[in-house]
């Protein structure tokens, strides 16, 4: 996810680290009993592997950085039921598409919340039927500490189910 808080220049492959309150906001809407082993492909240094584990579950991060480009590995059947990432801005859909191809249950992406107005992404939100729930983050994300700025975009988990029935469901967190 690319950011710019006041005063700061875009990091090198987007390595913005999710908070921890952000990762802990997804919990109740993934507090599914079918979800044990989660793969999270894009982990930086490791901050929502670290949350998610603090919620029980077994994590499994891997980054480009460390040698291993999601868009160029495929999981094996039944290694994984989630995949659960904040991924680079500029590969956000690509990565929608590569996690949906995948044999998961559940797909759940940080996003900017607008992400899905775009009618060129319609076929990952409004005409996909795995497209499960939005879940909009009503406090701004700060990705640095010490950032003096104001945070300039909202967002938003996007979770998708394969198997889900009916339209998607909106809800607000935290
Ligand atoms: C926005 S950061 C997210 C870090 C972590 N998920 C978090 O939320 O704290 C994006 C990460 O994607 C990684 N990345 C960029 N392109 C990638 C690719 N093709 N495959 C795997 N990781 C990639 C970057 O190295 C960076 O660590």
């Amino acid at each position: 996810m690319s950011q710019r808080d006041s005063g700061y220049e875009r990091k090198e492959r987007d390595l913005y680290e999710t908070p921890e309150w952000v990762t802990r906001a997804l919990e109740p809407h993934i507090l599914n009993p079918a979800i044990f082993h989660i793969w999270e492909p894009a982990c930086g240094s490791g901050k929502m592997v670290r949350a998610l584990e603090s919620m029980g579950f077994t994590v499994h991060g891997t980054d480009i950085e460390t040698g291993a480009d999601f868009l160029e590995r495929d999981c094996e059947p039944v290694a994984y039921e989630a995949i659960i990432t904040n991924p680079p801005y500029v590969l956000a859909t690509e990565f929608i598409e590569h996690a949906l191809r995948q044999p998961v249950s559940t797909v759940a992406m940080l996003l900017r919340t607008d992400f899905d107005h775009a009618q060129s992404r319609s076929k990952l939100f409004a005409k996909c039927r795995a497209f499960a729930k939005k879940v909009v983050l009503t406090k701004r994300i700060k990705w640095f500490e010490d950032s003096k700025g104001q945070p300039s975009f909202n967002h938003a988990w996007f979770i998708w189910k394969h198997g889900h029935c009916g339209p998607p469901v909106l809800a607000y967190a935290p």
